[in-house]
């Protein structure tokens, strides 16, 4: 995905669409260890309900979202690394062609349990407006039509759905794209991150 025609095919759609899907980005030994850690993060009990709002305006709102989340620390949690080294090169795609000042990212797992929702929604703060690209790679294994928690993407003329099949890449322009996460009937798995262009923690703060 990262040489040839298929990196001018998606860095085109993305351009054009402002959203694309990116099947297999995941090897299967990389699938299966995001998976192993995921699983593990679980049995430790180290999610936590997801909210909306940053820090100063942050609020739990389960009519909105009901889904889990455990922020990714990239010292600590150094079975993230691999995965870590093909967003790095993501992230030179994207300056080199798409020339986006992406100067830091964030990262948490998501865990969606049976009944899981995250309605329509952009990803962005009203008062912190440096989230540039989404960017939400899938850790199911074996979806199948019926399980729900497809993503549902919103552009000018046109509703797309998005099945979250394993090993799954989705992006699309943080500000830009209304999406909704469809009430998943099994538990959702996925790695969901933001490419920035100011570090991650600017207008988090209370003044
Ligand atoms: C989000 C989100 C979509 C997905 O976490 O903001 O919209 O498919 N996730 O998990
Ligand atoms: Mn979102």
């Amino acid at each position: 995905m990262f040489e040839g025609d298929s990196l001018i095919d998606w860095v085109d759609r993305l351009s054009e669409n402002d959203f694309v899907v990116i099947d297999d980005f995941l090897t299967e030994p990389l699938f299966e260890k995001l998976r192993a850690f995921f699983l593990s993060k679980l049995v430790q009990e180290d999610f936590a309900i997801a909210g909306v709002g940053t820090l100063s305006n942050h609020q739990i709102a389960p009519d909105i979202r009901k889904d889990f989340i455990y922020w990714i620390n990239r010292e600590e949690d150094t079975v993230t690394k691999e995965v870590f080294l093909l967003i790095d090169k993501l992230i030179q795609v994207l300056r080199e062609y798409c020339f986006l000042s992406i100067s830091d990212s964030e990262f948490h797992l998501a865990h969606y349990p049976k009944g899981a929702y995250y309605h329509r929604h952009i990803d962005q703060f009203k008062d912190r407006g440096n989230r540039l690209i989404s960017v939400i790679v899938y850790l199911n294994e074996n979806w199948d039509k019926g399980d729900g928690g497809e993503l549902k993407v919103y552009t000018n003329d046109k509703t797309h759905i998005i099945e979250p099949i394993g090993k799954r890449l989705v992006l699309f322009k943080s500000n830009a794209v209304p999406h909704e996460v469809m009430k998943t009937n099994v538990s959702r798995y996925s790695l969901t991150g933001w490419l920035l262009n100011k570090p991650a923690n600017v207008g988090c703060f209370v003044v």
